[in-house]
């Protein structure tokens, strides 16, 4: 199928005009409330099934992150943060936490974006040492006004949440949230988008 879409007509970005803009931003606000939950979804989808040698798959220990979050009472945005931590494994395993920060960070708050891009440093704590690392690498941090709400995280629902015991939802029990987030409901209007870009 051919797209008919308007489209910019420069081929030069210093010669592009605002209604090239017009076109472009349309286009990408469309794409982002049709296409990015499911892009999410399907990101998911591939940690399904991959242990990396842990005693559970990637996508198992994402939703015990988030169910552990849940249960404890956190709400919808931290807990998406929770699910999604560890979206990148697959993608950047040498620097994960920058995929899901990079994800995240138009739509969830400051504290919450700085949790999810510190959890890989913060929760190294609980293994560093055990590759002949620093595991007080983490105390570099600690000064951070964000410290202690991502060493909570990694405390209570990062680090537990390799358990095969362990119940958890399925991943469809947290598409509402993700939908919410990443949907229209989400960044709405042009301006929501432009306040997200520049934060
Ligand atoms: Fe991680
Ligand atoms: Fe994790």
């Amino acid at each position: 199928m051919t797209d008919t879409a308007p489209r910019a007509t420069f081929t030069r970005m210093d010669q592009s005009t605002k209604e090239d803009w017009d076109i472009i931003v349309g286009a990408v606000i469309n794409h982002a409330h049709t296409q990015v939950y499911g892009n999410v979804m399907q990101q998911m989808e591939t940690l399904r099934g991959d242990h990396g040698g842990f005693a559970v798959d990637r996508l198992t220990h994402c939703l015990q992150t988030a169910y552990l979050a849940e249960q404890d009472g956190k709400d919808d945005e931290y807990i998406v943060c929770a699910l999604l931590h560890d979206i990148g494994d697959v993608l950047a395993p040498f620097n994960h936490p920058d995929i899901a920060a990079g994800i995240l960070k138009p739509y969830v708050s400051e504290a919450n974006h700085w949790m999810v891009q510190n959890h890989g440093t913060v929760q190294g704590y609980y293994y560093f040492h055990h590759l002949g690392m620093d595991r007080n690498k983490r105390d570099e941090l600690k000064s951070h006004d964000y410290y202690e709400h991502c060493e909570e995280f990694c405390a209570k629902f990062d680090m537990p949440a390799f358990d095969p015991e362990m119940t958890a939802p399925p991943l469809s029990h947290y598409a509402p949230l993700l939908e919410a987030m990443f949907g229209p409901g989400g960044l709405a209007s042009v301006d929501d988008v432009k306040g997200a870009v520049q934060k």
